[in-house]
């Protein structure tokens, strides 16, 4: 070999190091900051010390292929670190280096293209360099604005898991759901992917942690993940007591103040009675999209009224603006209203409902999502146990996500309050926030190409702060037998134009589906149009919930899966 032969091979092993530097990201995966629709998290792992810098271009299309084009913007992040973790079944577990980039003053509602990278540490040299080894590109959208009152949705999934059956509901949020939109409701697509509790049941091994993060990446490395703490991110360390560590070292959220710990005390998880301290950080946290305030809790730390937890939640509820975001949602792991045999009377759920429920109802939250149960449950709006439709709260439960301990398909059926229970399929759930008044809630088991359960949830916010609800229950009851009666003497009307016309409507289920289809266009474009225009549009921007409730009965929206309602879904009067 000859020096210009050496010079040569050289370059090449040169080069193809640079190509598969121990640089390269892996992991990539997207949290929104606060607020959560400007700010956005990078996060990645490498196995070197490498430097942290995203590249940031603003793209004006749905194109990333524009990117080179455009101004690109470097924002260096602090260098990785790694973090270990001592659990007595799998020993001592050190991550590789956890990379965290912070992306500030971002326009909502906006399509940006990114990659990620950095270079091997040299403290020496800036931390933003042209020689940096970097992700593919990857696309996210930012959520809307506080206060914006166009549509929105979210994807909500639970106990995800790392299974085929966890890829499928991950890839099915971002395949099938996105389809879906461009069918029916084009433009509106998820901008965060909600995960209420147990992500990677790595439970105490630390590898699962990075086999989790390598599955969701193509996923949540262009649709923003907000997660929060399950029982199975407790993970007690087996020399120091810290819990939550490889939540916390992984995934920020939108925090209000520096996370506070403290090493875990008796944890007795034959009752999940857990005394455990992770207060503020990605622990507990809220943040504004839209017309929606999201508040995400931790039902495994200190939720008692002395605790920090409640006073936060108490505050953040108080501070609320509810012209800018009526509707208040909320997330945690633990279900207060569960019908399945499994996980009843858990300490830490009831202890976190008893001091809980009140404050909620008091700021009148419309829903309330969970995990834990392995199967799929909706209630009819219910306080302290009582059906209660002008001012309840509905809460879901959608612990389906796809974990390996399978699903719980084994149902108590004596409360009132259930409307939906179904431990048959692993799936994901899909909201859409129509307006100030309405939300359309679906629960798709993967696979299928129908909504398997849905309904309109009703803010109970809205209902009360407009002053229309009748004062006496007379009046309540008058109120919707008048609603009943003008929809039957509707659906007479409609029934003779309808043989008149030589027509009764669609008989199968293609047509059905292209009713479906052609009324959420109806209804993109009409949120396109002035708040005058809209009038009598669906849905019914109904003022009076209970009434609203009625009439939805009536149509046998809220009581039963998608069959019942495909005829009378979308043919409001
Ligand atoms: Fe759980």
């Amino acid at each position: 070999m000859n020096i210009h032969h050496f010079l040569q091979l050289a370059l090449a092993v040169l080069s193809l190091s640079q190509v598969y530097s121990t640089c390269t990201p892996s992991q990539v995966i997207l949290t929104p900051g606060k607020p959560a629709a400007s700010t956005m998290w990078v996060s990645w792992v490498t196995v070197e010390n490498c430097t942290s810098v995203v590249e940031l271009v603003e793209a004006s299309a749905n194109d990333a292929a524009t990117h080179d084009d455009l101004a690109v913007v470097r924002v260096a992040g602090s260098a990785g670190k790694k973090y270990s973790t001592t659990y007595e079944a799998y020993g001592f577990y050190e991550s590789d280096f956890i990379h965290h980039v912070r992306l500030d003053n971002l326009q909502s509602e906006s399509i940006y293209t990114y990659r990620a990278g950095g270079q091997l540490f040299d403290a020496a040299s800036s931390a933003v360099d042209a020689d940096c080894t970097y992700s593919a590109y990857k696309t996210f959208r930012t959520p809307l604005a506080p206060g914006s009152r166009s549509p929105m949705r979210f994807a909500i999934v639970g106990d995800l898991g790392q299974t085929e059956d966890s890829l499928s509901t991950v890839q099915e949020v971002r395949n099938t759901t996105l389809l879906d939109y461009s069918a029916i409701g084009r433009g509106i697509e998820p901008t965060l992917m909600m995960l209420v509790g147990d992500l990677s049941y790595a439970d105490g091994f630390g590898p699962r942690w990075d086999s989790w993060g390598e599955l969701m990446s193509p996923v949540l490395s262009e649709l923003p993940l907000v997660a929060f703490s399950g029982n199975h991110e407790v993970e007690e360390d087996s020399v120091t007591g810290e819990t939550f560590m490889h939540f916390r070292k992984r995934f920020p959220m939108p925090e209000s103040a520096p996370e506070q710990t403290a090493p875990a005390g008796t944890l007795s998880w034959s009752d999940y009675d857990l005394d455990t301290t992770y207060d503020y950080g990605s622990s507990y946290f809220s943040f504004d999209t839209g017309m929606v305030h999201s508040i995400c809790l931790n039902a495994y730390t200190h939720t008692e009224a002395s605790s920090l937890q409640y006073q936060w939640l108490e505050n953040d509820l108080a501070a609320i603006d509810r012209e800018a975001t009526p509707w208040v949602l909320v997330f945690v792991h633990g279900p207060w209203y569960n019908s399945n045999q499994i996980h009843q009377s858990e300490v830490a759920t009831t202890r976190m409902k008893a001091a809980m429920e009140p404050l909620l109802h008091q700021y009148r939250v419309a829903t309330v999502w969970a995990g834990h149960v392995h199967a799929y449950e909706r209630t009819h709006p219910v306080y302290m146990e009582q059906r209660n439709n002008e001012s309840g709260t509905v809460y879901v439960t959608i612990g389906d996500g796809g974990n390996r301990e399978g699903l719980y398909d084994y149902w108590e059926s004596s409360a009132e309050w259930i409307a939906v229970q179904n431990g048959q399929h692993y799936g994901r759930g899909d909201l859409l926030v129509v307006n100030e008044t309405h939300a359309r809630w679906q629960w798709w088991p993967n696979g299928y190409t129908e909504a398997e359960d849905e309904a309109w949830i009703v803010n109970p916010h809205t209902a009360v702060s407009e002053g229309s609800y009748p004062t006496s229950y007379g009046a309540l009851i008058g109120a919707a037998v008048a609603t009943v009666l003008i929809l039957a003497a509707a659906a007479a009307a409609i029934k003779w134009l309808r043989s008149k016309q030589g027509t009764t409507g669609p008989t199968d289920k293609a047509e059905l589906l292209g009713e479906k289809a052609s009324s959420l266009h109806g209804l993109e474009m009409e949120q396109r149009q002035s708040p005058g225009q809209r009038q009598g549009k669906i849905p019914p921007s109904n003022t009076n919930r209970d009434a609203a409730l009625a009439q939805q009965e009536t149509a046998g929206i809220m009581t039963a899966g998608a069959e019942d309602d495909e005829e009378t879904i979308w043919t409001h009067p």
